[in-house]
């Protein structure tokens, strides 16, 4: 099932989500709801404060659908290890039409549980890494604006408050 994206200024986003404990059917069909959500929206990653619930559990795959093995299923990450500095252009499914230079490490290592509970950690550089570190962020409550300068954050907000009150948010 395709779930809506939900956009930046729900307050869903900018709560720190909640640890799974139960790894079961639902929590399967959920992830399977999220690549869905994820392919449908054109993202390559979605944590799932983004449709709405509040739960510690990402979905990544940067080759968006060109690669099976790059699909990857996140649940409780936590980043263990971080390298160097990279800066490019960064967006979100949340903040559609806006993208911005955010400076991020350039290498990441992620501890995280799979669909079954068990504990795997993965490394990842350039994209992967990046999306790593967005990703988590979510679950954290954190969106890459708060990477932006003040000013440019201040500017984005601002544009987006017309939208909404445009009705075009
Ligand atoms: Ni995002």
């Amino acid at each position: 099932m395709i779930h809506p994206i939900v956009k930046y200024g729900n307050p869903v986003l900018e709560k720190s989500a909640d640890t799974v404990t139960v790894f079961d059917d639902e929590l399967q069909k959920l992830i399977d709801d999220m690549f869905e959500s994820m392919y449908a929206a054109h993202g390559v990653g979605l944590a799932a404060p983004q449709i709405g619930i509040g739960r510690r559990i990402a979905v990544i795959d940067i080759s968006f659908k060109e690669d099976p093995n790059a699909k990857l299923v996140l649940i409780n990450p936590e980043i263990i290890h971080t390298e160097g500095k990279h800066t490019q252009s960064e967006g979100c499914l949340s903040i559609p039409d806006f993208r911005e230079n955010v400076t991020r490490p350039n290498k990441v290592s992620v501890r995280a549980q799979d669909i079954h509970g068990k504990v795997f950690e993965k490394t990842g550089d350039e994209l992967l890494a990046r999306a790593l570190l967005h990703e988590t962020d979510h679950l954290n409550g954190k969106l890459y604006i708060s990477h932006l300068s003040a000013l440019k954050r201040d500017l984005m907000k601002r544009k987006i408050r017309k939208l909404i009150k445009a009705g075009e948010w």
